[in-house]
């Protein structure tokens, strides 16, 4: 048997934990794989004297980073310490050690990938990211290597298993948000701070990181609009399964002609009759649509210890594959993306059907007034249904044909000016407009 392949592991959290797991349960069978044995030789913790439930087989606990970064028999370095500060130093480091990277991080991938490619690249190396996205699907790879001959139309993902979680629980269990959240956090998938999750940033890290991906381009969370999941009641929930409807989380990607992309995260009103809206609980998914394989999904879970472990390590096996050329670069060569090329166009002006509902007076003209606004910013009503009366206030559900956001918009803050209208209550995209329906 060759040398063995020592790995340093920055980290030992829930993720860390699974992957020393992985390497260990699975040791013969990577090995056999691979051809070499893979040892973690040292692992990164804040605290040396905790009881750790998994087994460190011969690995060494230290403090100290340098432990790790400075050993030159240390090939692989992993880090899956969640978190910009320091992993970003670390990587950076890492990398200019000539060190192979892999990271479960999505927010230090968002932010800095343009300087880890670089880096990378300076310094005959690589990073691997599977596990930043998506969990245990290989959704990277998928779209690296699975769809190479393709150019992505459009990618629509349900990425973060907190909020699918939350809001299958509501609809199915009638659950309130804060026990779902509650047990979510308990299942390990949450993030430390929730509000992560809910807000629809943990997913704007990973539609970055996939922007990059599948459609070449350099953007960062700050240029990307998203919404979270905090507006979406158990009302609306109720009301888009009576129209044939489920509510999820989606992160969209699509190439606009021209050039252009558009990147947005926001709840979606999704027809029964798509796969997608059958994605349940922590399950994470990609539907995409390749210009030559037409639609494809990938299904799985998002998050999780040994998810999360099994994507880490699936990144390790893929470096030592690529130890065997002379210059690593199969990952840039798939991924370097085009930094001057795609124009991210304004959310606004993306067209989509829209679901509104609002707390009118119940008296004769109010229907009239709402009808002339929508017509006079060409806007087309394909339903609606008043629900239930309360002290002469109607509830009102209307969806629209697809306009544009920007005009919606601009009706609504019109609407909301009538003294018949009491409350806007709840504004959701419906349907996947660019195919796939
Ligand atoms: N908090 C994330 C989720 C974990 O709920 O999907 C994986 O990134």
């Amino acid at each position: 048997m060759s040398e063995p392949i020592c790995i340093g592991v920055l980290g030992l959290g829930n993720v860390g934990a699974g992957v020393l797991e992985v390497l260990d349960r699975n040791a013969d069978v990577l090995t056999q794989r691979t051809g070499k044995r893979l040892v973690v030789k040292t692992v990164l913790v804040h605290d040396l004297h905790k009881k750790r439930s998994v087994s460190l087989g011969s690995a060494t606990l230290t403090v100290n980073a340098e432990d790790i970064l400075n050993d030159p028999d240390i090939r692989i370095v992993v880090e899956v310490m969640g978190g910009e500060q320091p992993a970003y130093d670390y990587i950076c480091a890492a990398l200019r050690a000539g060190k192979y990277v892999v990271t479960a991080n999505k927010e230090v991938v968002s932010k800095h990938k343009k300087t880890f490619f670089e880096l990378a690249r300076k310094h005959h190396t690589d990073i691997y990211f599977e596990a930043s996205v998506g969990g245990g699907i290989p959704i990277i790879r998928s779209l690296k290597v699975g769809y190479a001959a393709n150019q992505v139309k459009a990618f629509y993902g349900i990425l973060n298993g907190t909020t699918n979680y939350i809001l299958t629980q509501i609809s199915e269990k009638n659950q309130s948000f804060e026990v779902a959240l509650k047990t979510a956090q308990e299942l390990g998938f949450a993030e430390a701070d929730p509000t992560m999750d809910v807000s629809g940033l943990d997913t704007a890290y990973k539609l970055s990181i996939l922007a990059a991906v599948a459609l070449k381009s350099e953007v960062q969370v700050s240029d990307i609009s998203y919404e979270g999941i905090e507006k979406v009641t158990l009302h609306d929930i109720r009301h888009a399964r009576e129209m044939g409807y489920a509510i999820k989380l989606l992160a969209i990607g699509q190439q606009t002609g021209r050039g252009g992309i558009s990147l947005r995260v926001h709840p979606t009103m999704i027809p029964l009759s798509h796969p997608l809206a059958h994605v349940r609980n922590e399950l994470n998914a990609l539907f995409m649509v390749g210009d030559m394989v037409g639609e494809a999904m990938l299904l799985g879970r998002g998050a999780g210890s040994l998810p999360t472990g099994s994507a880490v390590v699936s990144d390790i096996v893929d470096i030592v594959f690529d130890m065997a050329y002379e210059e690593p670069k199969r990952t840039q060569r798939n991924l370097e993306p085009h930094y001057e090329g795609a124009v991210l166009v304004d959310a606004g002006t993306v067209a989509s059907q829209f679901y509104i509902r609002l707390w009118v007076a119940d008296a004769p003209g109010t229907l009239a007034k709402l009808a002339a606004i929508l017509g006079e910013w060409d806007i087309s009503i394909s339903k609606m249904m008043q629900q239930s009366v309360k002290n002469e206030v109607a509830e009102l559900i209307i969806v629209t044909h697809s306009v544009l956001e920007k005009k919606m918009r601009q009706a609504l803050s019109q609407i909301e000016t009538l003294p018949e209208v009491k409350d806007i209550a709840s504004l959701l995209h419906v349907g996947l407009d660019e195919g796939g329906l």
